[in-house]
């Protein structure tokens, strides 16, 4: 069998191929609760075939939205509209995920359409931000935000448990903290952002710690049966990489022995001065380093969207998942188009029925 269509199993869950969707925020939620585009998106995404979809970044907190757009999971009536979503996407035939986030100094901002930029101090729909240290992203995002006491601290590791709790209820089956691309958890560990003198700052230690408490309160709800994964920017491109990369290293081995059963590889965006050398799978070699130092499974994302690429890095063992994003935007049978370019055997088996039976070798048009 091609490697891309293989099964991959992690823990009790099952996925039917090496195909996720990544999460994609759709900046299309009033008050954090999911409307019917948010279960047409998915539902079409769960059916073109991939063998896990990640919702988007969902607040754990109203002030942990990136945009008054984003979804959230703080209350029962947002898990009440997830659970329908979760229900589609596993009747599709995929694994439904979500991912969990605070976006710390990065939040309180405009949709990337309307400007991608903070909403303006006298916005009335904006919000005080917090980070580890009232030191502002810079660039596009130029609020200064609140540094976080030790309440604030603990209030937000108990918002990601609560959330986790209402995220299992709902019926999600794999959970992904949101640890990367310059929010909060990012934040705490980058030292472009986190500038505290007590035990939440400082060395490795200090800068691990919240991220590390945060995955092991949610390891405490979430089910042992069922995957905890996070996403984690393990490089910036800023100039110092060895480090960060080696750092970023020492700490998943942690993630690995606090119950982490996946790392989802990425960038960790907490600075607007880097230097991405943005190229096909670029972060491939990256993941294949975490995946055989840490000896954890991996999935990465970024610019891998050609399918004998793809199936490549997984028949190298790069990456056990690889994550399809932008290209699932732009046509949510992907995974369809990457078995025909693989020269799978009447690839539309991988859609569902009343699609597959019009597409298969005796009705297909082209075939
Ligand atoms: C519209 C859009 C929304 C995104 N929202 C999220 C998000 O909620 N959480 C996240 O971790 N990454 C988010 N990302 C990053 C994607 O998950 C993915 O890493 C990125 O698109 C690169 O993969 P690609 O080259 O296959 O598109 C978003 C990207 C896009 C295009």
């Amino acid at each position: 069998m091609t490697a891309l269509f293989t099964e991959f199993s992690l823990k009790d869950v099952t996925l039917r191929n090496r195909i996720a969707v990544p999460p994609m925020c759709q900046y299309s939620a009033q008050d954090g609760l999911t409307n019917d585009w948010h279960l047409v998106h998915y539902s079409q995404l769960a059916r073109g075939g991939a063998g896990l979809v990640i919702v988007e970044a969902t607040a754990v907190s109203p002030e942990g939205r990136i945009t008054p757009g984003c979804t959230g999971l703080w209350n029962d009536a947002q898990a009440q509209g997830m659970a329908t979503i979760a229900a589609a996407i596993k009747k599709a035939g995929a694994c439904p995920g979500i991912q969990l986030a605070h976006a710390g100094r990065k939040a309180s901002a405009n949709r990337p359409w309307e400007g991608d930029d903070h909403l303006a101090e006298d916005d009335p729909q904006g919000w005080q931000t917090l980070s580890p240290s009232a030191v502002a992203f810079g660039a596009n995002l130029p609020k200064v935000p609140k540094a976080m006491t030790l309440e604030d601290i603990e209030r937000v590791k108990a918002d990601f448990v609560a959330a986790a709790k209402r995220a299992k209820a709902a019926g999600f089956e794999w959970l992904e903290l949101h640890f990367a691309h310059g929010y909060l958890a990012q934040s705490f560990f980058s030292v472009h952002a986190n500038q505290r003198d007590d035990q939440y700052g400082g060395d490795l230690a200090g800068r691990s710690r919240f991220l590390l408490e945060t995955m092991q309160a949610v390891r405490e709800v979430w089910p042992e049966n069922l995957p905890l994964t996070a996403r984690f920017g393990v490089i910036e491109y800023d100039g110092r990489d060895e480090e960060t990369v080696s750092e970023s290293i020492e700490l998943t081995h942690q993630f690995k022995a606090s119950g982490l059963d996946l790392l989802n590889v990425s960038i960790g965006f907490s600075t607007p001065d880097s230097n991405i050398p943005w190229g096909p799978a670029l972060l491939a070699p990256i993941a294949e380093r975490v995946r055989r130092e840490v000896g954890l499974p991996v999935a990465s994302a970024w610019g891998i969207d050609e399918p004998n690429l793809i199936n490549q890095v997984i028949t190298d063992q790069q990456m056990d998942l690889v994550m399809v994003g932008r290209a699932h935007l732009a046509n949510p049978h992907w995974p369809y188009h990457a078995a025909k370019t693989l020269k799978i055997a009447d690839p539309a088996w991988v859609l569902p029925a009343p699609y597959a039976h019009w597409l298969s070798r005796y009705h297909a048009p082209e075939n």
